[in-house]
Protein backbone atom coordinates (compact mmCIF):
# COMPACT_ATOMS: atom_id res chain seq x y z
CA UNK A 1 0.00 0.00 0.00
CA UNK A 2 1.05 3.53 -0.90
CA UNK A 3 3.06 5.58 2.12
CA UNK A 4 3.82 8.37 0.64
CA UNK A 5 0.52 11.25 0.78
CA UNK A 6 0.19 14.68 -0.24
CA UNK A 7 -1.81 16.64 2.65
CA UNK A 8 -2.69 20.05 1.90
CA UNK A 9 -4.57 22.17 4.50
CA UNK A 10 -6.28 25.20 4.63
CA UNK A 11 -5.49 26.02 7.91
CA UNK A 12 -8.67 28.53 8.80
CA UNK A 13 -10.05 29.89 12.12
CA UNK A 14 -7.70 31.48 13.64
CA UNK A 15 -9.58 34.83 13.90
CA UNK A 16 -12.91 32.99 15.61
CA UNK A 17 -10.15 31.57 18.06
CA UNK A 18 -8.81 34.89 19.25
CA UNK A 19 -11.99 36.97 19.14
CA UNK A 20 -13.86 33.47 21.73
CA UNK A 21 -10.81 34.29 23.79
CA UNK A 22 -11.51 38.18 24.08
CA UNK A 23 -7.73 38.31 22.09
CA UNK A 24 -6.88 40.68 19.37
CA UNK A 25 -6.86 38.18 15.85
CA UNK A 26 -2.68 38.34 15.60
CA UNK A 27 -2.69 36.02 19.21
CA UNK A 28 -4.90 33.72 17.06
CA UNK A 29 -2.28 33.49 14.21
CA UNK A 30 0.96 33.29 16.89
CA UNK A 31 -1.25 30.05 18.53
CA UNK A 32 -1.67 29.27 15.08
CA UNK A 33 2.13 29.00 14.70
CA UNK A 34 2.26 26.38 17.32
CA UNK A 35 0.09 24.00 15.49
CA UNK A 36 2.19 24.19 12.19
CA UNK A 37 4.77 23.09 13.99
CA UNK A 38 3.00 20.25 15.90
CA UNK A 39 1.34 19.11 12.21
CA UNK A 40 4.90 19.29 10.97
CA UNK A 41 6.40 17.42 13.52
CA UNK A 42 3.55 14.59 13.58
CA UNK A 43 2.88 13.91 9.42
CA UNK A 44 5.87 11.86 9.02
CA UNK A 45 4.83 9.19 11.25
CA UNK A 46 1.66 9.09 9.27
CA UNK A 47 3.29 8.14 5.85
CA UNK A 48 2.65 11.88 4.92
CA UNK A 49 5.82 12.91 2.50
CA UNK A 50 4.92 16.40 1.33
CA UNK A 51 2.57 18.61 3.36
CA UNK A 52 1.52 21.86 1.67
CA UNK A 53 0.16 24.43 4.18
CA UNK A 54 -1.93 27.41 3.25
CA UNK A 55 -0.73 30.36 4.95
CA UNK A 56 -1.45 33.49 3.27
CA UNK A 57 -3.58 33.64 0.21
CA UNK A 58 -3.68 36.26 -2.40
CA UNK A 59 -6.66 37.33 -1.05
CA UNK A 60 -5.76 38.20 2.32
CA UNK A 61 -3.82 41.46 1.15
CA UNK A 62 -7.02 43.10 1.28
CA UNK A 63 -7.09 42.53 5.54
CA UNK A 64 -6.23 45.31 7.53
CA UNK A 65 -2.44 46.52 7.01
CA UNK A 66 -2.25 45.50 10.76
CA UNK A 67 -2.73 42.36 10.54
CA UNK A 68 -1.14 41.81 7.34
CA UNK A 69 1.99 42.84 8.62
CA UNK A 70 1.62 40.55 11.70
CA UNK A 71 1.02 37.66 9.56
CA UNK A 72 4.09 38.45 7.15
CA UNK A 73 6.22 39.02 10.51
CA UNK A 74 5.41 35.61 12.38
CA UNK A 75 6.06 34.13 8.25
CA UNK A 76 9.53 35.60 8.50
CA UNK A 77 10.28 34.80 12.14
CA UNK A 78 9.25 31.08 11.58
CA UNK A 79 11.44 30.76 8.96
CA UNK A 80 14.55 32.47 10.22
CA UNK A 81 13.97 30.72 14.19
CA UNK A 82 12.48 27.29 12.87
CA UNK A 83 15.27 26.41 9.97
CA UNK A 84 17.48 24.52 12.73
CA UNK A 85 14.09 22.40 14.49
CA UNK A 86 13.11 21.71 10.92
CA UNK A 87 16.39 20.23 9.56
CA UNK A 88 16.40 18.28 12.91
CA UNK A 89 13.39 16.38 12.01
CA UNK A 90 14.27 16.49 8.38
CA UNK A 91 12.25 18.94 6.98
CA UNK A 92 13.09 20.90 3.29
CA UNK A 93 11.48 24.40 3.57
CA UNK A 94 9.49 25.52 0.28
CA UNK A 95 7.80 28.46 0.25
CA UNK A 96 5.37 28.80 -2.76
CA UNK A 97 3.27 31.76 -4.09
CA UNK A 98 4.15 34.72 -5.56
CA UNK A 99 7.60 36.52 -4.85
CA UNK A 100 7.59 40.04 -6.21
CA UNK A 101 4.39 41.39 -3.64
CA UNK A 102 6.82 40.30 -0.55
CA UNK A 103 9.08 42.65 1.33
CA UNK A 104 13.04 41.69 0.20
CA UNK A 105 13.75 40.48 3.83
CA UNK A 106 10.85 37.77 3.35
CA UNK A 107 12.27 37.05 0.43
CA UNK A 108 15.97 36.60 1.92
CA UNK A 109 14.13 34.91 4.97
CA UNK A 110 12.53 32.23 2.29
CA UNK A 111 15.75 31.47 0.35
CA UNK A 112 17.54 30.94 3.80
CA UNK A 113 15.20 28.86 4.58
CA UNK A 114 14.89 26.78 1.49
CA UNK A 115 19.05 26.56 1.25
CA UNK A 116 19.20 25.53 4.66
CA UNK A 117 17.36 22.58 4.12
CA UNK A 118 17.39 21.84 1.05
CA UNK A 119 19.07 18.28 1.63
CA UNK A 120 16.45 17.57 4.08
CA UNK A 121 14.05 14.65 2.89
CA UNK A 122 12.08 13.03 5.58
CA UNK A 123 8.98 15.97 4.99
CA UNK A 124 9.00 18.47 2.12
CA UNK A 125 7.16 21.51 3.82
CA UNK A 126 5.41 23.80 1.01
CA UNK A 127 4.46 27.17 2.26
CA UNK A 128 1.69 28.56 0.68
CA UNK A 129 2.32 32.38 0.90
CA UNK A 130 0.92 35.23 -2.07
CA UNK A 131 -0.64 31.92 -3.29
CA UNK A 132 -3.74 32.14 -5.83
CA UNK A 133 -4.44 29.13 -7.49
CA UNK A 134 -6.25 30.83 -10.53
CA UNK A 135 -2.97 33.44 -10.48
CA UNK A 136 -0.39 30.33 -10.43
CA UNK A 137 -2.58 28.45 -13.15
CA UNK A 138 -2.10 32.14 -15.39
CA UNK A 139 1.74 32.03 -14.52
CA UNK A 140 2.20 28.53 -16.13
CA UNK A 141 0.11 28.80 -19.18
CA UNK A 142 2.86 32.33 -19.37
CA UNK A 143 5.93 29.98 -19.58
CA UNK A 144 4.26 27.38 -22.22
CA UNK A 145 6.82 26.87 -25.06
CA UNK A 146 4.90 28.33 -28.59
CA UNK A 147 5.97 24.91 -29.67
CA UNK A 148 6.49 21.38 -28.72
CA UNK A 149 3.74 19.36 -27.20
CA UNK A 150 1.34 20.40 -23.90
CA UNK A 151 0.66 17.58 -21.93
CA UNK A 152 -1.15 17.41 -18.44
CA UNK A 153 2.16 16.76 -16.97
CA UNK A 154 4.46 19.72 -18.82
CA UNK A 155 1.81 21.62 -17.74
CA UNK A 156 1.87 20.35 -14.23
CA UNK A 157 6.04 20.96 -13.97
CA UNK A 158 5.08 24.32 -15.98
CA UNK A 159 2.70 25.31 -12.86
CA UNK A 160 5.11 23.63 -10.15
CA UNK A 161 7.84 26.21 -11.65
CA UNK A 162 5.63 28.96 -11.85
CA UNK A 163 4.94 29.17 -7.89
CA UNK A 164 8.50 28.01 -7.25
CA UNK A 165 7.98 24.44 -6.48
CA UNK A 166 11.15 23.12 -6.53
CA UNK A 167 11.51 20.48 -7.45
CA UNK A 168 7.75 19.53 -8.18
CA UNK A 169 5.41 17.93 -6.18
CA UNK A 170 2.90 15.55 -6.48
CA UNK A 171 -0.81 16.32 -6.92
CA UNK A 172 -2.52 16.64 -3.20
CA UNK A 173 -4.42 13.22 -1.93
CA UNK A 174 -5.55 14.99 0.94
CA UNK A 175 -7.33 17.80 1.63
CA UNK A 176 -8.14 19.50 5.10
CA UNK A 177 -10.13 22.27 5.82
CA UNK A 178 -10.53 23.27 9.33
CA UNK A 179 -12.90 25.73 11.38
CA UNK A 180 -16.14 24.48 9.57
CA UNK A 181 -16.04 26.12 6.23
CA UNK A 182 -16.03 24.28 3.46
CA UNK A 183 -14.76 25.95 0.28
CA UNK A 184 -11.53 26.23 -1.62
CA UNK A 185 -10.56 29.51 -1.70
CA UNK A 186 -8.20 29.73 -4.52
CA UNK A 187 -5.89 26.95 -3.00
CA UNK A 188 -4.73 24.63 -5.47
CA UNK A 189 -7.15 24.13 -8.38
CA UNK A 190 -5.10 22.01 -10.72
CA UNK A 191 -3.80 19.66 -7.88
CA UNK A 192 -7.03 18.58 -6.06
CA UNK A 193 -8.16 17.37 -9.10
CA UNK A 194 -8.79 13.93 -7.48
CA UNK A 195 -7.75 15.17 -3.76
CA UNK A 196 -10.36 13.52 -0.74
CA UNK A 197 -11.70 16.10 0.93
CA UNK A 198 -11.96 16.29 4.70
CA UNK A 199 -13.37 19.27 6.49
CA UNK A 200 -12.91 19.59 10.58
CA UNK A 201 -14.29 22.00 12.89
CA UNK A 202 -11.30 22.26 14.89
CA UNK A 203 -9.84 25.92 14.89
CA UNK A 204 -6.82 25.92 13.46
CA UNK A 205 -4.79 27.11 16.54
CA UNK A 206 -6.45 23.85 18.32
CA UNK A 207 -5.67 21.41 15.57
CA UNK A 208 -3.43 18.57 16.51
CA UNK A 209 -1.32 15.40 16.40
CA UNK A 210 -5.18 13.76 17.11
CA UNK A 211 -6.83 15.91 14.93
CA UNK A 212 -4.13 14.87 11.96
CA UNK A 213 -4.65 11.09 12.74
CA UNK A 214 -8.26 10.84 12.29
CA UNK A 215 -8.19 13.00 8.95
CA UNK A 216 -5.51 10.30 7.81
CA UNK A 217 -7.52 7.49 8.77
CA UNK A 218 -10.83 8.77 7.86
CA UNK A 219 -8.92 9.40 4.03
CA UNK A 220 -7.09 5.67 4.63
CA UNK A 221 -10.70 4.25 4.60
CA UNK A 222 -12.03 5.59 1.46
CA UNK A 223 -12.39 3.72 -2.11
CA UNK A 224 -10.13 6.31 -4.60
CA UNK A 225 -11.65 5.33 -7.97
CA UNK A 226 -9.76 7.60 -9.96
CA UNK A 227 -12.83 7.09 -12.37
CA UNK A 228 -12.81 3.36 -12.66
CA UNK A 229 -15.20 0.55 -11.40
CA UNK A 230 -13.98 -1.21 -8.23
CA UNK A 231 -13.25 -4.52 -8.69
CA UNK A 232 -15.23 -6.12 -6.33
CA UNK A 233 -18.13 -4.27 -7.05
CA UNK A 234 -18.30 -4.97 -11.11
C1 LIG B 1 -6.60 31.62 8.97
O1 LIG B 1 -7.38 32.14 9.98
C2 LIG B 1 -5.30 32.34 8.81
C3 LIG B 1 -5.21 33.17 7.60
C4 LIG B 1 -6.12 33.27 6.67
C5 LIG B 1 -3.99 33.93 7.42
P1 LIG B 1 -8.34 33.39 9.76
O2 LIG B 1 -7.57 34.62 10.08
O3 LIG B 1 -8.95 33.35 8.40
O4 LIG B 1 -9.42 33.11 10.87
P2 LIG B 1 -10.99 33.37 10.78
O5 LIG B 1 -11.51 32.70 9.55
O6 LIG B 1 -11.16 34.86 10.72
O7 LIG B 1 -11.53 32.77 12.04
C1 LIG C 1 -7.98 30.91 3.27
O1 LIG C 1 -8.61 31.37 4.43
C2 LIG C 1 -6.54 31.36 3.27
C3 LIG C 1 -5.70 30.80 4.32
C4 LIG C 1 -6.05 29.91 5.19
C5 LIG C 1 -4.36 31.31 4.37
P1 LIG C 1 -9.51 32.67 4.43
O2 LIG C 1 -10.06 32.77 5.81
O3 LIG C 1 -8.73 33.84 3.93
O4 LIG C 1 -10.63 32.30 3.37
P2 LIG C 1 -12.08 32.89 3.15
O5 LIG C 1 -11.94 34.38 2.96
O6 LIG C 1 -12.86 32.58 4.38
O7 LIG C 1 -12.61 32.18 1.95
MG1 LIG D 1 -10.66 32.52 7.69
Amino acid sequence: MQRSWHVAIIMDGNGRWARARGLPRVAGHRQGAKAVRRVVEAAPELGITTLTLYAFSSDNWRRPAAEVQALMELLERYLNQECERCLEHGVRVNVIGRRDRLAPRVVKAIRRAETMTAKASRLRLRLAVDYSARHAICAAARLVPRSGRLTEESFSRLLNRAIHSVPPAPDVDLLIRTSGERRISDFLLWEIAYAEFVFAERLWPDFGEADLERAMADFLQRDRRFGRVLEDAV
